[in-house]
This record gives C-alpha cells, structure tokens and sequence, in this order.
C-alpha cells in the first residue's frame, strides 16, 4: 500500500514510492554511489544531513534520552558518534564492548536521529600503544612521538594497520543492521598530526618498497633522482634513506617521491578500512574528514575511493590562529580562505561534499576564539552550502567537561544551557531543510578553474626558492583575486578534464609533465585561455631542472622564454601593464621572470631595478586560444584587477557586481537557480539585483536592491 508521509521541512506531502524516486534521481544526478541516501531507514527522512558530532562516550548514561529528544528538537537530522572511542570499544586487544554503543544508538534511532559512526583508529587506547610502542609516529627531526595525545601513529605500521582494521571490523559486524546507522567516517583528520609526514623504520621500509614497485630498478632510481651527486648512488633498495637531518638537504626527487609515498600510505591506511566496511556494509556511504585545503596529503588519491568528501570548517578558530602567528591579513581574508577550501573540497570530488564539522561556537583548546557574532554560525553554515556542501554537523553538542578540548565549545554550554548561537542553529537548519534536497545536490556552475597541484606545491615546500614563496599562498593570492568575479571557481587537477572551463589559471605552476604540456597546448588551440604564474615549467616530474629555456615545456605555447630569474629581497618592485591592460600599473612582490618573446605580445614591463623596461607579461595567441604568461608576482588589487581581466577576456560572465566581502555562488539544477548572497562583513551592506527574485526561505520578492545585514546570508530565486 502507497504510504503517504510527511518530509520534515514539514513542505508537503509526498508518496514513499514518488519521494524514494526522486531521491534516487537526484542522487544519481549527483554521481553519489547508490544506494545512499535512499536507503530507507524504516522511517521517512528527507535525504538531508545537518546534524551534530555528538559524543556519547564523554555523557552520563542517564542525559543520553534527553539529549536524542533535544537534538530532534532542534531539527538536527543526525550525529557523527565513536571516533575517539576506541577505548570504550576494546579495553582489552580482541575483547570488544558495543553495548553502550548500541544503547545510544538505539535511543538516537528511536528519536529520528541518523547515525554516522565513525572509526577510532585516530587515538589508539594506552594498552595498545604500550604492547606495541612501534607503532609511533616519528617526526621530521627524527624524534618519535609520545602516547597522550592522539594522531601520534605511523600510517605504514603493519600492527597498527591490523588492530585498526580489527575494530573497524568488529564495528562493522555489530552495527551494519543496526537501526538509524546510515553511513562511516574512517578515522579522523589524517592530514592533521603535529608532524606532517612519519619518517620511522616502516615508512622507511614502505618507502623503499614503494619505489622499487615505482622504478622497477635501481637505474631507474638513481637517473631519476641524480643520485650520482654526493655520491648518493643506491646499490640496494635497502639503502633508500627517508629526508630526515642529514648534514645537507636531501635529494629533492627523493625527497618529492617520500611526499608521494606518505600520501599513498595515508591512502592505502584508509583503503584497509574501507574494503572492510564496503563488504560488510553494503547499504552504508564511507567517508572520512579532513581540512581541505594543504598540502600534506593528496586528498584527490585519499577519497579517491570513498563516496564524498568531508571537511572540517572553524573559521573563528583559524581568526584566531592567524592573529596568534601575526599574519597581516584582509579583512575578508578568512572568509575567501573558507570559500577556497569549501571549493577545494567540492572540486575533490567533483561532487556535493559534507561538512563533517561546523565551529558553533568559542573554540580551542588552551586558547579560544571569541564567540561568534550573532549571524556568523547561520553564516558560515550557508556559505558551505553555498559552494556545494550537502550537509552540516554542528561541532560538538554538548561541550567537554573534562579532556583536552573543555574549551572547544559546542551547543551545550559544560552546565548543558544552550549556547548564544543555540536558537540560531536551530534556525538555520529549518530554513536550509526548507529549501529542500533539490538545492543539496544541485550543481556549481563555474567557467573558471584554478589548478591546485600537489607536486607543485611539494616541490616548491622542498625548495622555496625564495624565504617567503609558498605555493599555498600564490594560489590563496590567485584564488582571492578571480573570486570577487562572482562567476564560479572550481579547482582542477593538471591532469583533470578541463573542457568546461574558459579560463584556467596555473600559479607557480611549477612541475610540468610532457604529457601535461600536450594537453595544456590542446586546450589552448581549442579555444581556451590559460594564464601561468611565474616559476611554472621549471622541473619535470622527478623534481629535475628542465634542460630547454624557461618556461621549460610551457615555451612554445607561451611564445616567451624568461631571460633570467629574479628573487626579490628587498623593496617591492613595480610592473607598468600595456596592451589591453593599459593604464595600470602594480607592485611586484617576492619574484620576478624577466621575459623575452618570441612571438607574443607584451602586456607588462618592469619599471624599477636593474631589469627596469624588461617584459613581465605576455600574452600568445595559439590557434583559437590565448596563453599568457605572468612572469611578475603581481600582488593586492593589481593582482585582481590583471586576473580579472583576463576572465573578462574569456567572456567570463560575471553574476553581478557586489560590495568586497560579499560573495555571490549560484547552484543549479533541472532550470532552477539558487543565488546565495553572503554578506562576510559585520556592516550592513546592498547588492542590487538584475530583474525580479524572490527571497527562497521568506519568499519575499526583490526587483533591484537586496539589503543585507552584517553577516547576513540570503539565498535568491529567479522569478
Ligand atoms: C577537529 C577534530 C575534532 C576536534 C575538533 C575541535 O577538527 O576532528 O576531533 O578535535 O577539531 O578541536
Ligand atoms: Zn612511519
């Protein structure tokens, strides 16, 4: 019999057999693995998350029933529960404990709560750590790390490797049936440790085996790295070092490859775990969490396998790191850095990405943030969704009273009242489930890509060049100037489908392949524009000097090659721009490629120092496509205006103009289009609209300007 039942934004009624349909089209557009959330959970749910991370293991028994009734009050969809648990859930090696798991569970169910457990093999239990002291993580100095803390284990480790997999397992034996659990997070925050790589015995090993699965012989090893230098010449696989103090830098194609073999390890760490819950939990998504946006692992390899991407999101909290270390930053700074990882996240995948956790409120662990200005949670909340998030948990619910995050503070203040930003989660999670799954999955259009490469951006962190290069900050830079264009960014691999975009950006793109080349040449011939950074085309894949004129590879198209190249110490340099840029001119901060074409035209020449009057852009028109080459590194608004222009050149359209610090995403599906409005400033602020929209949670209608409060979000509706 068709069951009729009531979606919980409460819209209208739907029949279980039309909404199961229409979920399962919307997913399926989507690409999400099925059956995900579509499976039906004996109970009707809309396939929406926007949940709470939600720790049973730190709460009296007795609070579990009046915390499941709260969170459901609060609209919340689901929890992330267990993943420091592992303590709880084996006291002793082999002897396993669910029944308090179970317990929760069952009360989280019986409240409409949906579950995403997640594994524990971030904070191994003291037992095991003091049975099996090898399985420490040793840091870049080649000190080993201590038990007390967590994320203090290597990722080779063959024992930690098999215990972790021998929870996972037992987890996934107990609960694959259990009521109200819908998903997994492997682990939690791999790329987070104190140390960015482990350099122990087994990473060693790993490493060593890594590369003879790589090369295949030792020729091969050592022509690659150029080991004849410092006679560094390996006659046995058993003789590869790891890059640890060794008197003098390590080789840098070594050291590139280890960065390579870490995020494999990272990778194939998580893969174990994941064909466990694949077989025994068929009907469950697998995710894990991260931070989007460094460079310690491959993120593309780490989810590669897994149903979506998860990040986690404390832009408060990152405020605060950032004024701590004294970085000088924009105003609007932070929240650019939010979008650009939310867009990384989103790019992973290519896919809606969940946001595994949310600040909600003061955060830290022995220092904290200041609470966030009223509208900032609601805020921060719909920018996720704005750059393609498809759910939301609060992190945590009831704040620590004890442990090392008493300060990281969550829904519940420690005397369990509600927190200043309570009512407005509550609110915002109404209106986001009011806009209903359709926006969720719907897609993010973008005609312009950045790439992000992480050989790149490794190379570049082995050798800086220049005290003060990184290759984060360039695309930061890069990123912060395109986006106020307001027409989508997405991020790309430089091995990714590029097809859909009619401009691609490459900061510092450092490493270029031959066969990246070949395809950077034929998405220019075809109509594209690609607009390099300087530094690019300088090394091949295994971190060697190219042998031809610089750009390298990248010459011919570019019709320039760079004359000489310039750190900058001392006063920033200036750029006066030509051609289509006339009129302007910028600041040249930490580098300079002195240009000499051969066929493109000049749109940039130095105008201090001793390459004063020299080319510092070029432009090249090939086939029916334009490379350009940025050999200055243009900073702050000339930076913006340069890029920006360049979009233009595209035919970049750009949504509409808006005061700075307020961003403009559009999400689309079947005709529709949702235009989010995000007002990141704390001053109140208009954008005026082209043609009439309607306010899609108030349903207010607006035919030119949109007031918007400090902090204030608004999503828009054509019509
Ligand atoms: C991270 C972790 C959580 C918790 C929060 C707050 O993102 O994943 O376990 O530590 O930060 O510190
Ligand atoms: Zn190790």
């Amino acid at each position: 019999m068709e069951q009729d039942l009531v979606t919980e934004a409460g819209v209208r009624p739907v029949s279980r057999r039309a909404f199961i349909e229409g979920s399962l089209a919307v997913v399926g557009a989507a690409g999400l693995q099925l059956p995900l959330w579509a499976q039906p959970l004996g109970r009707p749910v809309l396939p929406l998350l926007f949940g709470v991370d939600y720790y049973p293991d730190h709460t009296p028994e007795s609070l579990w029933e009046e915390d499941a009734r709260m969170i459901a009050d609060a609209g919340l969809t689901n929890v992330r529960i267990a993943e420091f648990a592992w303590g709880l859930m084996e006291p002793s090696e082999g002897k396993f404990e669910f029944g308090w798991l179970k317990k929760s569970c069952d009360i989280l169910n019986k409240n409409k709560i949906a579950i995403i457990l997640g594994t524990p093999s971030a904070a191994p239990p003291p037992w095991l750590s003091k049975k099996y002291p090898e399985i420490m993580e040793v840091d870049e100095k080649g000190q080993k790390l201590h038990t007390g803390g967590r994320r203090f284990t290597c990722p080779s480790n063959k024992t930690y490797r098999r215990l972790s997999v021998a929870i996972a397992t037992e987890m996934a034996k107990n609960f694959s049936d259990t009521p109200g659990v819908i998903g997994w997070q492997i682990d939690n925050e791999m790329t987070l440790g104190s140390s960015r790589r482990c350099y122990c015995d087994y990473c060693q090993q790993g490493f060593q085996d890594w590369v003879r699965t790589k090369y295949g012989s030792l020729d091969k090893v050592n022509q690659a790295w150029g080991t004849v230098f410092w006679s560094q010449t390996y006659t046995d696989f058993s003789q590869i070092p790891v890059p640890l103090p060794s008197g003098g830098d390590p080789n840098p194609g070594l050291a590139l490859d280890y960065d390579r073999y870490q995020s494999y390890a990272n990778a194939s760490f998580i893969e174990e775990q994941l064909a466990v819950l694949r077989k025994l939990c068929p009907k469950h998504f697998v995710t894990t969490n991260n931070v989007s946006l460094l460079d310690v692992i491959d993120l593309r390899e780490h989810y590669a396998k897994l149903d979506f991407a998860s990040l986690d999101n404390y832009p408060g909290f990152f405020d605060m790191l950032m004024r701590e270390s004294k970085v000088e930053m924009p105003p609007d700074a932070i929240s650019a850095m939010i979008a650009m990882s939310h867009d990384f996240a989103r790019c992973i995948k290519r896919k809606p990405f969940m946001i595994m956790e949310e600040q909600s409120g003061k955060a830290g662990q022995k220092t904290f943030s200041p609470q966030p200005a009223p509208g900032q949670v609601r805020l921060w909340t719909y920018q996720a969704v704005a750059h393609g998030a498809m759910g939301v948990n609060y992190f945590r619910w009831d704040t620590a009273t004890f442990g090392a995050e008493e300060y990281w503070h969550g829904m519940l203040n420690h005397d369990r009242s509600k927190s200043p930003a309570f009512e407005e989660m509550k609110q915002t999670v109404r209106e986001l489930k009011g806009l209903g799954q359709e926006l969720l999955y719907s897609e993010y259009p973008a005609e312009m890509a950045l790439v992000f490469d992480y050989n790149s951006s490794w190379a570049v962190s082995i050798q800086p060049q220049h005290f003060a290069l990184s290759y984060m900050n360039q695309v930061t830079a890069w990123y912060g100037s395109i986006s106020p264009n307001h027409s989508g960014v997405d991020f790309v691999a430089p091995d990714g489908d590029w097809s859909a975009y009619k401009i691609v950006y490459a900061p510092l793109a450092h490493v270029i392949t031959a066969a990246q080349a070949e395809k950077i040449k034929s998405y220019v011939q075809n109509g594209g524009v690609f607009v390099a950074g300087f530094r690019s085309g300088v090394k091949n894949e295994s971190s060697q000097m190219v042998k031809t004129p610089l750009p390298g590879l990248l010459a011919e198209l570019m019709g320039t090659t760079v004359e000489d190249y310039v750190p900058i110490y001392g006063a920033k340099q200036s750029v006066k721009f030509a051609g289509m840029l006339a009129g302007w001119a910028a600041e040249c901060g930490l580098w300079a490629d002195v240009l000499k074409p051969n066929g493109a035209e000049v749109l940039g020449t130095y105008t201090t120092g001793s390459y004063a009057g020299k080319p510092a852009i070029t432009m090249n028109n090939v086939g029916k496509g334009k490379a350009v080459y940025v050999g200055a590194d243009v900073t702050g608004e000339g930076l913006a205006n340069l890029l920006g222009k360049f979009a233009g050149m595209a035919g970049v359209k750009q949504s509409l103009q808006a005061p700075r610090g307020v961003e403009v995403t559009v999400r689309r599906a079947g005709g529709k289009e949702w235009m989010f409005l995000l007002n990141n400033g704390a001053e109140a602020t208009s954008v005026t609209v082209p043609g009439g929209f309607r306010d899609a949670v108030s349903g207010k209608a607006y035919s030119e300007k949109v007031e918007l409060k400090g902090f204030d979000a608004r999503v828009l509706l054509a019509g």
